[in-house]
């Protein structure tokens, strides 16, 4: 059992008590538990199931999911299954959801998939006791959808296939999905994408409650609110640090209200990687990144003939290490 203990802001979490949002802190305190034994049931979980190109779509709970989509219908399993974890506070119907939809709906030969657990990770209960709850429930979530893919790949579904999207509070989850699927089947996903992975209570906290390295063939993590709603911790297989150090996205105003301003911004740029990465579907070349020490020596130009790979959905996978991109290139705030 660990606990650790957080500083809560009025709409922002941060963890750790430094970063940009020291002036925000509430004198509240939250308690991050990761308590992996208390069989936290999770059955509510919906999936959400879409074949496009076929104009089909199913939702289960979790528990029959399994079977209800391979007795309904005839997976074919030579396309590719995009999986989506979203964050807190989301569900089916929300703005993230909704923008992975129509970035994936014309891209052919895959399935997507996404996951509401909007039942246990509301904001119902006032916003610290709702955070709090949805961290206790991570673990037991991510276990979940590890048995689920795990099914889906006892029903002939290769891991080759599989590519797990989360977003914040989602990619944290994603740990346990990667680590529990491969407890099951002896194999690894091929590729986990984790987008801003939460900050609060994860940042400060023990390495196998984070998304990191090794829970999948291919593990990447985007960089957009790094200090503030997104962890700043070099985790991964390949760390992508987007724009000013993954901190700030150019498109986030802090507005004239001080706290309220700066809650804004933060949130804005931690849903900026959603973003980027539904943008970079439809390039080719993605968004180009280089590999660099730090920000100045990339902004400065000291890297530009260093390693360049692409940060996206294209992201040929084997590049390793922590690289910067700037979307300003592209003309994308
Ligand atoms: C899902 O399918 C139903 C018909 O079964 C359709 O009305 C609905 O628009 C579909 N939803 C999406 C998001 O494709
Ligand atoms: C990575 O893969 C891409 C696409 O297959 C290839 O063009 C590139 O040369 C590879 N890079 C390295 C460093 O192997």
């Amino acid at each position: 059992m660990n606990f650790l203990f957080c500083f809560v802001l009025s709409a922002v979490f941060a963890c750790g008590c430094a970063g940009p949002f020291k002036a925000l802190l509430y004198s509240d305190w939250i308690t991050c538990d990761h308590d992996k034994t208390l069989d936290m049931g999770v059955s509510e979980t919906q999936i959400f199931f879409y074949d496009f190109q076929n104009n089909f779509n199913l939702t289960y709970p979790i528990d029959n999911a399994v079977e209800g989509i391979t007795t309904a219908y005839n997976l074919d399993i030579t396309r590719k299954l995009v999986f989506f974890v979203p964050g807190y506070k989301s569900h089916i119907n929300k703005n993230t959801e909704d923008i992975l939809r129509q970035a994936f709906a014309t891209i052919p030969n895959i399935y997507l998939i996404i996951v509401d657990h909007s039942i246990y990770t509301s904001s119902k209960g006032g916003k610290i006791a709702s955070y709090e709850r949805s961290v206790k429930y991570a673990y037991y979530i991510g276990r979940a959808l590890g048995n689920f893919l795990a099914g889906l790949h006892a029903k002939g579904f290769p891991s080759n296939k599989i590519h797990c999207i989360g977003h914040s509070l989602g990619s944290q989850m994603l740990a346990t999905t990667g680590s529990r699927y491969t407890e099951v089947t002896n194999e690894k996903i091929w590729r986990i994408t984790a987008l801003d992975p939460a900050g609060p209570c994860f940042s400060n906290s023990l390495i196998e409650n984070q998304i990191r390295s090794g829970v999948a063939q291919y593990v990447e993590v985007y960089h957009c609110n790094a200090g503030g709603l997104g962890t700043t911790s070099v985790l991964a297989d390949i760390d992508f640090f987007f724009n000013k150090k993954g901190t700030k996205q150019p498109s986030c105003h802090e507005g004239l209200i001080p706290a309220k301003g700066e809650s804004d911004a933060a949130k804005c740029s931690h849903k900026a990687c959603v973003r980027y990465y539904s943008m970079s579907v439809h390039l080719q070349n993605g968004f180009l990144a280089w590999a660099c020490d730090n920000y100045d020596h990339y902004h400065d130009g000291k890297c530009a003939a260093n390693e360049v790979t692409i940060a996206g959905y294209n992201n040929p996978g084997n590049a390793t290490g922590v690289f910067y991109v700037s979307t300003e290139m592209y003309g994308i705030e």
